[in-house]
């Protein structure tokens, strides 16, 4: 049974609109030349011109919402998102944990922050404490202790754990010890994974339900468009049209350690962008000829106006016409978009309007999803990070598109806890009462 825990209506007093973005905001606004964004980055038009509006007494009309008028635009939800689901699939959230900024064990509200994950969400991933090298640091050595007092509260609070991830090229996280490789790099990499899927089968049975095995494999910018990394380096395809061996190597361990649980080839930018897209889909089938793969991760690093739906609709069709299961496994969208081309566009307000057009696009994001995967081959859908003020983006955007952004608001929660418009968009396509 889940743990219910009181909603935290209290809070709704707390912070003025301007004092949300903190956080993980800023940085400076030198741009960098990086090309590995992980987000939808070939959006052409920004957000807030593009979207059909809709007032914002599609706000107050809601029968659960009332808006705060001092405060962060918020909601008072007489529902647990996840329980208004159709067919009972995971509902995710990324968290922090351990000693990271916004730990849902450490931060100054953690215990808030539990109630309000414990009440909302059924499924949690490790934004993440859950990569390479935090659970494998060297060749001899697993350390478990921080993804297991994750994995253990969600246990402790009736929620599934999807993992992320096993293989990621990100250098941030790649063990050292992977660089320069001198043995068996397929023994290695198999041993990887299996040290990792099989630990949390041990300790925590069925509780970690499904895997990203690989995370961002493509790069359209390489000649076959399979990114260059040192996975790819040590175990390229062994013929032309093939995928990268280290790709089959990591899919095949991860199914004999554990045949039960879920695997997913993860990346972003594969829904509009028809290349990704295509690479995407080519992975998925190889990996489907041989029965080691369960599912295709979206991540949904979007926009306002940028993937259009019909994007998504058919984004998601491919996978389901393969047999696949869709999960949306990174879901936030900013409400602005800073790749659109010439300078970011400024700091954005977010009033009530730009509230309600975002309650409409989560609301029309999930009902896709909805209507394009029958409910046997739905994986689940996860928001990454809780409030606003948390968000990767700022960062994200400040590195990679030179835009300091005090906060782009891509979340379902404001930094007080309190809940935004935007969740009862989610909970509406959930419940099928359409998205006005
Ligand atoms: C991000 C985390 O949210 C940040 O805290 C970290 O600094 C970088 O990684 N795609 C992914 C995620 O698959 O693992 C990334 O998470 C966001 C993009």
């Amino acid at each position: 049974m889940r743990t219910q825990l009181l909603w935290l209506a209290g809070l709704l007093a707390a912070t003025s609109l301007t004092a949300c973005g903190g956080g993980s905001g800023g940085g400076d606004s030198t741009p960098s030349s990086s090309s590995a964004s992980s987000v939808d980055s070939s959006s052409s038009s920004s957000s807030s011109s593009s979207q059909p509006s809709s007032s914002s007494s599609s706000v107050e009309n809601s029968s659960s919402s009332s808006v705060s008028s001092d405060g962060p635009i918020a909601i008072e939800p007489d529902f647990d998102l996840y329980a208004t689901t159709p067919s009972d699939f995971p509902v995710g959230l990324a968290v922090s944990a351990a000693n990271e900024g916004y730990s849902i064990f450490n931060h100054s509200d953690a215990s808030e922050r539990q109630g309000v994950i414990a009440r909302h969400f059924s499924q949690l991933t490790a934004g993440n404490i859950m990569k390479m090298s935090y659970l494998h640091p060297s060749e001899d050595t697993f350390t478990f202790d921080d993804a297991d007092q994750l994995v253990a509260f969600a246990e402790s609070n009736g929620m599934s754990v999807h993992g992320h991830a096993l293989v990621w090229h990100s250098s941030y996280q790649v063990p050292g010890f992977m660089n320069g490789y001198e043995g068996d790099f397929a023994a290695m990499l198999a041993n990887h994974v299996t040290g990792i899927i099989e630990h949390f089968e041990a300790d925590y049975p069925g509780v970690v339900t499904s895997w990203d095995v690989v995370n961002e494999a493509v790069d359209q910018g390489a000649s076959d468009g399979f990114r260059r990394s040192v996975f790819y380096n040590e175990l390229p395809p062994t013929a032309e049209g093939e995928i990268p061996e280290y790709i089959k190597v990591a899919f095949q361990a991860a199914r004999d350690a554990a045949p039960g649980i879920d695997l997913y080839y993860n990346d972003y930018d594969n829904t509009a962008n028809s290349t990704r897209l295509g690479k995407t889909l080519e992975i998925a089938e190889a990996l489907n000829d041989e029965g080691i793969i369960d599912g295709v991760g979206f991540q949904m690093h979007i926009y306002m106006g940028y993937p259009s739906i019909n994007d998504f609709q058919s984004a998601f069709q491919r996978v389901v016409d393969m047999g696949l299961k869709v999960k949306l496994t990174e879901l936030d969208i900013a409400v602005v978009n800073p790749y659109g081309g010439g300078n970011p566009p400024p700091q954005p307000e977010y009033d009530e309007q730009l509230a309600a057009e975002q309650k409409q696009r989560f609301c029309e994001v999930t009902k896709v999803y909805l209507d394009t995967v029958p409910a046997d081959q739905r994986g689940g859908f996860t928001v990454w990070g809780l409030t606003d003020d948390e968000s990767w983006l700022m960062n994200q955007f400040a590195n990679a598109a030179g835009a300091d952004y005090e906060d782009v608001w891509p979340l379902l929660f404001n930094a007080n806890l309190s809940a935004k418009p935007a969740l009862q968009g989610v909970a509406d396509a959930f419940s099928g009462q359409g998205c006005l």
